[in-house]
């Protein structure tokens, strides 16, 4: 499963880039405003940064004004993902922008439906957003599996972007259902690393060094 990185603080991205966990970055509006920066411009350094795709979004709400901002946006790096709602007006812009050869993140995905339809529009990733789904009281993997199952019946290669991951618990179910990328804010990516048995055993051998009284340098 590719790891993409949801914000768009540079610092952040760049200590996991660093350590090679970063295969792309997403953003979005709400992203942009906290971090206070001009949306070309930071994406622009966040593309320069990371080699894999990055999704800079639209505001547009009608397909025109979507397909004119996403040729806009693509203008600032090879490996812009341009980022469309699953509208309808989203959809058409999907089939323009993936037809002119540049890739599409069709995002806000609550179906398996809407899944579908982006599919048969030449999306390159589609973003099921699976805490927003938990929020409701029900659980955001099985979308995760139902568009899984889909995707693999026919085919598709619009590949399965599981977003608005807030847990450990996300990352383990996406990768054991088989989504191809999941996009997760650094802390949840880095708190993978964190165990509290690791914790206690390594305060067991640190203990027990200390009694040898040995120096390794
Ligand atoms: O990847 C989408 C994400 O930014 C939304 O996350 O936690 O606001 O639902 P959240």
């Amino acid at each position: 499963m590719k790891f993409f990185v949801d914000t768009a603080e540079v610092d952040a991205i760049r200590e996991l880039n660093d350590l090679g966990m970063v295969d792309g970055v997403t953003t979005n509006p709400s992203l942009i405003m906290k971090s206070g920066r001009d949306i070309k411009e930071v994406t622009k350094e966040i593309c320069e940064m990371v080699d894999g795709p990055v999704s800079a979004e639209t505001v547009a709400l009608d397909a025109d004004g979507m397909i004119a901002e996403g040729r806009e946006l693509a203008k600032i790096a090879d490996n812009i993902a341009i980022k469309v709602p699953l509208t309808w007006d989203g959809l058409k812009a999907c089939k323009v922008l993936s037809s002119e050869g540049r890739m599409v993140n069709v995002t806000l995905c609550f179906s398996a439906n809407q899944a579908l339809l982006a599919a048969k529009a030449g999306a390159t990733f589609i973003s099921p957003f699976i805490g927003r789904i938990d929020d409701l009281s029900l659980d955001g993997m099985d979308l995760i599996g139902d568009i899984r199952t889909i995707y693999d019946n026919y085919g598709f290669e619009t590949q399965i972007l599981a977003a608005s991951i807030r847990s450990l618990n996300h990352m383990k179910d996406a990768a054991l259902i088989g989504a191809d990328v999941a996009t997760a804010p650094p802390a949840v990516i880095k708190s993978m690393a964190n165990h509290v048995l690791t914790d206690k055993g390594l305060d067991a051998f640190m203990s027990d060094w200390a009694k040898t009284g040995q120096k390794i340098l």
